[in-house]
């Protein structure tokens, strides 16, 4: 983050500017570490990205920069928040059986913590090697697939809504460890686009792995409730899988309506249905109780499955079509669109943003690689179990030759053919960025 960004911003809390007290560690373009302040406290600036946290322990880490010490208030901080979750253990069970199983929990979360601090460090290695190293579990491989999940396509057609309107400006709220923001970077290279998360080790990769030219703020907005940002800053709002997981969603659906330019968009992805089941539900709403929360402008829900059906078969996404209250009750998940413009229109052909996203291509990590002779074999993973969609799409297995893929791999390819185009729409080939996964890593002989 440069000096003059950090200067647009205002502090949250009392909305006063924000101003550097003291730069700690910088490049020619960026500064990585710094103190800021504003008339109300002073917030820690790391890795280039902005702490708008309140808790006391910051002011902790804050002091370590102040003295100096960049590395210390790194892995302080790291260490005290880390990733890790501690699972409580039930009400039911005698009280010392609870504290033991709180203090075990306490100390997994300080050993994977201190492991996630000394692996972040080693810039080197593959993000989904890194993964993997981290031992994150089920939550680590949620983070490999993203790509690959269907919760995260909706955004491919809806690349062509975002490029209708101006742009300049885009925040993606809730950006998790980056994957939307390098779709976006990669859709829009000359659009700046604003991260904002509450983990910290998330925003490192990130940054990293993912959006290396994007703006960082890391903030819980159920903590700070509003955003750190001037009045109609934002061309676009994107919040893909995230507002279900906050509490304050008036305080948000608000924030979003401020700094959004009048006739801008906002675009909430795979958003959670209070009425149907769901693994990892937040805290969602009904389809009227999301509707309610953007009553200003023109809002419209879409049943998630339905806009994906149509990219995919149809090539094509329709938000001119009403969905009955009946179906908006039964759908697992939305794409929420809300504009004062026209963008409730149809649009054709709307491959064709995702198809030319200039990125490096990947086997989709579903898939198991093997060799035999000139050929590989793609087996698909249990994956589909989870998501009927990509069971139907994705084909279960297939070869191709060793020819597409060292063509996949050549630096510099000016056109693709379509033979790669077609594994692309099938989701065989995916964009990835450039040291996401080692291609050779995958493949076993
Ligand atoms: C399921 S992830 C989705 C990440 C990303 N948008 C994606 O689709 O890949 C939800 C993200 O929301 C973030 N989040 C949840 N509640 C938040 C809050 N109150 N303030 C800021 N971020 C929050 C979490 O840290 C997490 O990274």
């Amino acid at each position: 983050m440069d000096s003059k960004m950090i200067k647009q911003l205002h502090c949250p809390l009392c909305g006063s500017r924000l101003e550097i007290n003291r730069i700690i560690r910088k490049t020619d373009e960026d500064i990585e570490g710094a103190v800021v302040s504003c008339s109300c406290r002073k917030y820690p600036l790391l890795e280039g990205i902005l702490i708008l946290k309140s808790n006391k322990h910051l002011s902790h880490i804050t002091k370590k920069l102040e003295e100096g010490n960049y590395t210390r208030a790194l892995r302080s901080l790291i260490q005290s928040q880390g990733l890790a979750n501690t699972h409580w253990i039930s009400r039911s069970n005698p009280l010392l059986v609870n504290i033991v199983h709180r203090n075990l929990a306490g100390l997994r979360k300080l050993l994977s913590n201190y492991k996630t601090w000394r692996l972040i460090q080693n810039s080197d290695i593959s993000f989904c090697a890194l993964m993997r190293k981290l031992g994150w579990g089920e939550f680590g491989e949620y983070l490999i697939n993203r790509f690959s999940d269907p919760t995260f396509w909706s955004i491919y057609p809806l690349l062509r809504v975002i490029k209708s309107r101006k742009l300049e400006r885009v925040l993606d709220f809730g950006c998790g460890a980056g994957h939307l923001s390098f779709i976006l970077s990669r859709a829009f290279p000359h659009v700046e686009v604003f991260n904002i998360d509450k983990s910290f080790v998330l925003l490192i990769l990130a940054k990293r792995y993912f959006n290396d030219g994007g703006q960082y703020i890391c903030m819980d907005f159920d903590d700070m409730g509003s955003l750190p940002f001037q009045d109609d800053y934002f061309f676009t709002v994107l919040c893909m899988d995230t507002f279900h997981y906050v509490s304050s969603k008036l305080s948000l659906a608000n924030e979003f309506s401020r700094v959004l330019k009048s006739r801008g968009l906002t675009l909430i992805p795979h958003l959670h249905n209070a009425l149907a089941k769901n693994i990892s539900p937040g805290s969602p709403l009904t389809p009227a109780g999301y509707l309610k929360l953007f009553e200003n402008s023109e809002t419209r829900l879409f049943p998630e499955v339905n806009l994906l059906e149509e990219f995919l078969k149809k090539n094509k996404l329709d938000l001119n079509k009403k969905y009955s209250q009946e179906r908006l009750n039964s759908a697992k998940a939305f794409v929420l669109v809300r504009s004062n413009s026209k963008v409730y229109k149809k649009y054709l052909d709307v491959d064709c943003e995702f198809l030319s996203l200039k990125s490096d291509l990947n086997i989709n990590p579903i898939f198991e690689v093997k060799k035999a002779n000139s050929q590989f074999i793609l087996t698909k993973q249990d994956y589909e179990d989870k998501y009927s969609i990509v069971k139907k799409h994705v084909p279960s297995k297939l070869e191709i030759s060793k020819e597409i893929l060292n063509r996949i791999r050549e630096k510099g390819r000016k056109k693709t053919s379509e033979e790669i185009q077609k594994l692309r729409r099938k989701f065989v080939l995916i964009s990835v960025p450039r040291n996401y996964c080692s291609f050779h890593r995958q493949i076993q002989t």
